[in-house]
């Protein structure tokens, strides 16, 4: 099939990516010149494990990017993957969802056959049936054109896999001829395929995400509990997730989630609530407990050193997550905020990550290696999962006192403590 994809962001590049490898003639429109350009000479501008691979072998063949709307007219799908960030109140902002219908609607003017808009872009339910449908019908002024919404849902770090291998794959449409087009595009995947209205897919792609943060920050409450009694929320949550109607999954406790997804759709979700006349409690509950999980990190620092104040701190991982470069809403930022704001001189390292922070924290020293923010550091705090970290040991001997803190559990090495344990 022939898929334009709107937006070679991340979403947008690692799906046309796989579809390509699936057999399919994707066009990337991206008005971004210089991924533009990456794309089309097959260079990954973002860090996802396994892209390199795909662009290796599709790009400049059956994947290619352009700034121009042209592969929308004899696309059979023609996909919005555009972002969707937070406006100052929480609420999605779509003005790229709009641009992108525009610009659609335009190039399918003079469109001949039976074209197809795809919404992927994370919007508000309501949103492919109001505002996508209306904006590309103004623009194309008419036309026999379909309207679906087909979420992701792919974690960051692992989104090729999570392509390849979804537990469902969600489809919101209202025409036969809709469900059957879109089904095809992943009729190579083994996976329920849902068939939905479109403001049920929109709901399924927040609802997932807000009940997995809601995972999260109920381990969290639970951590800091346990953490009070001197038990270990791991072993609880070990023997709670063993429960089929539980799952272990998502339940790590820590100092909260992170990243360009779970914050922003808890929050857009609380806001469409709202405007329904709703007061969503559980779901405020969930941002609350995240938004205090980086204090509390801080305070028990407080607790075991005393003042941080011209003290020596290190930072062991600076990414949302590990297996990425991301920081978007990072726990490591509030956390270095704290720490400057009292004095301390934060030194952190990060296996991909360091880059990004530069940007927000110019004015932090930042070590080539764990060793070198270790050397005489007066604690650690662990703020990313990364796999290497578990390796460490000696190293900490390097440190002025032994004081290491754990935001993620991930340390194998004798004498740590963590936020929740
Ligand atoms: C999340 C969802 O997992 C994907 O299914 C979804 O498609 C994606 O958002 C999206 O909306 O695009 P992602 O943000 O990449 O994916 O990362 P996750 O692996 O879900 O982790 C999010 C945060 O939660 C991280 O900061 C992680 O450290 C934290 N986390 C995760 C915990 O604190 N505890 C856990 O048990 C699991």
């Amino acid at each position: 099939m022939r898929v334009a994809i709107i937006g070679g962001g991340y979403v947008g590049l690692v799906t046309g990516a796989c579809l390509a490898d699936l057999g399919h003639n994707i066009e990337i429109v991206e008005i971004d010149k210089k991924k533009v350009d990456a794309i089309n000479s097959g260079t990954p501008y973002l860090f996802e494990e396994g892209l390199e691979a795909l662009l290796h072998n599709h790009a400049g063949k059956d994947l290619m990017a352009s700034s121009s709307y042209d592969a929308v007219a004899g696309a059979d799908i023609s996909m919005i993957c555009v972002g969707t960030p937070p406006d100052a109140s929480g609420q999605a902002d779509l003005t790229f969802v709009r641009e992108a219908s525009k610009s659609i609607g335009k190039a399918l003017r003079d469109a001949t056959g039976n074209p197809c808009v795809v919404v992927k872009s994370t919007v508000p339910p309501g949103t492919t049936d109001g505002l996508v449908r209306d904006t590309v019908l103004a623009e194309s002024r008419g036309g026999d054109i379909l309207f679906g919404m087909n979420p992701e849902f792919l974690r960051e770090g692992r989104a090729i896999h999570d392509f390849f291998h979804p537990d469902r794959i969600v489809i919101g449409g209202s025409e036969p001829e809709l469900f059957e087009r879109v089904a095809n595009l992943y009729r190579k995947i083994d996976a329920p395929v849902i068939r939905t209205r479109p403001a049920e897919a929109e709901l399924i792609k927040y609802v997932s995400n807000a009940f997995l943060a809601t995972k999260i920050s109920f381990s969290n409450e639970i951590g800091n509990i346990c953490k009070k009694m001197g038990v270990d929320v791991y072993k609880v949550m070990e023997g709670v997730g063993l429960d089929k109607r539980v799952g272990r999954e998502f339940l790590n406790a820590g100092v909260g989630f992170g990243g360009s997804c779970f914050p922003k759709d808890v929050m857009a979700l609380i806001r469409f609530a709202e405007r329904l006349g709703e007061d969503p409690t559980v779901l405020k509950s969930v941002m609350q407990v995240n938004d205090t999980q980086p204090r509390r990190i801080i305070s028990l620092l407080e607790e075991r050193i005393g003042t941080v104040h011209g003290k020596r701190i290190a930072i062991l991982g600076l990414a949302f997550k590990d297996n990425t470069d991301d920081i978007r809403d990072s726990r490591a930022i509030p956390v270095i905020q704290m720490l400057l704001e009292r004095g301390a001189a934060v030194s952190a390292y990060d296996p991909l990550a360091m880059p990004s922070m530069k940007k927000i924290f110019p004015m932090i020293h930042y070590g080539e290696s764990p060793e070198s923010v270790l050397m005489n550091a007066d604690a650690c705090l662990v703020m990313t999962e990364w796999p290497e970290f578990s390796r460490l040991d000696h190293e900490f001997d390097l440190m002025n006192q032994r004081v290491i803190i754990e935001g993620r559990r991930i340390l194998t090495t004798s004498a740590t403590e963590g936020i929740c344990w």
